[in-house]
């Protein structure tokens, strides 16, 4: 029996049988600007509502930003640090407890065990923003780290979003190595339309569950992610435009 943890996005959730299957790792990948960062958080506010254990890894933008883009989508986080919420910032010095010295794979593992130590029993989730800053330097060794981080984190109970980013030039994932031991992966994409950006959004695999398999425009707002129509745009090679 299948246990369905919401994400924060209730259309979401109704694309996937109700929600993400507990324990899950699952893979949200896509270009710059295309909402993996709004989705991962939606993500943790509904595990804060809920009353689950929440770590966030954030090493493109740091703490106070997050904090501040959730304060626009009317969410205060703040009460919730160091009870419900981590945030691990790998941008911070050695004088903030919560952050990681290295783009480590090893150091971030041991991070996050500690955060979760510190946070206590309980039904956790955990976002990794992104995974790929961990293999930037050595791409090839993408593949080994994300069956590390799954082996040993998968252990401690998470589900989790690992977040990838695409190399702007080439449009290739760096995160070649977590789509393939990922349970699922969402996949952000964008086009210019009549001179506008737009984005969308696909589930492209959750194992266990009969999912949506159309493309959504999606849009940002003040509430944050929102899922408009499934489109009608064709993309014959996912990873390269
Ligand atoms: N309050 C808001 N209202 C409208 N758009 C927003 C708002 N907050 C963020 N955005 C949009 O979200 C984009 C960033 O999305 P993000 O999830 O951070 O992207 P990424 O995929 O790089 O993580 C911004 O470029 C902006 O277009
Ligand atoms: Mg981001």
């Amino acid at each position: 029996m299948v246990t369905r943890i919401s994400t924060g996005v209730h259309s979401l959730d109704a694309m996937l049988e109700g929600g993400v299957p507990e324990g899950f790792f699952i893979a949200i990948v896509g270009e710059p600007g295309t909402g993996k960062t709004v989705l991962s958080l939606h993500f943790i506010h509904q595990g804060i509502v809920d009353g689950d254990k929440c770590i966030y890894v954030t090493t493109e933008e740091d703490r106070e930003s997050l904090l501040d883009q959730v304060g626009r989508f009317g969410w205060n986080w703040e009460p919730f640090i160091g009870k419900r919420l981590i945030i691990i910032d790998a941008l911070k010095g050695q004088e903030d407890p919560w952050s990681i010295q290295d783009m480590d794979i090893e150091l971030l593992i041991s991070k996050v065990i500690e955060a979760k130590k510190a946070l206590g029993y309980g039904r956790s989730r955990l976002v990794i923003d992104s995974i790929s800053a961990f293999w930037l330097e050595k791409p090839a060794m993408a593949r080994k780290y994300s069956y590390l981080v799954k082996r040993v984190l998968g252990k401690w109970g998470f589900t989790a979003y690992l977040v990838s980013q695409y190399a702007v030039t080439t449009m290739f994932a760096f995160g070649w190595g977590v789509e393939h031991i990922a349970d699922g992966v969402i996949r952000f994409r964008r086009k210019i339309s009549g001179g506008v950006l737009k984005r969308y959004l696909m589930i492209e695999k959750m194992r266990n569950t009969r999912h949506d398999k159309r493309i959504y425009e999606i849009d940002i707002t003040d509430r944050g992610l929102v899922i408009l129509n499934p489109a009608d745009l064709d993309i014959e090679h996912v990873t390269s435009i």
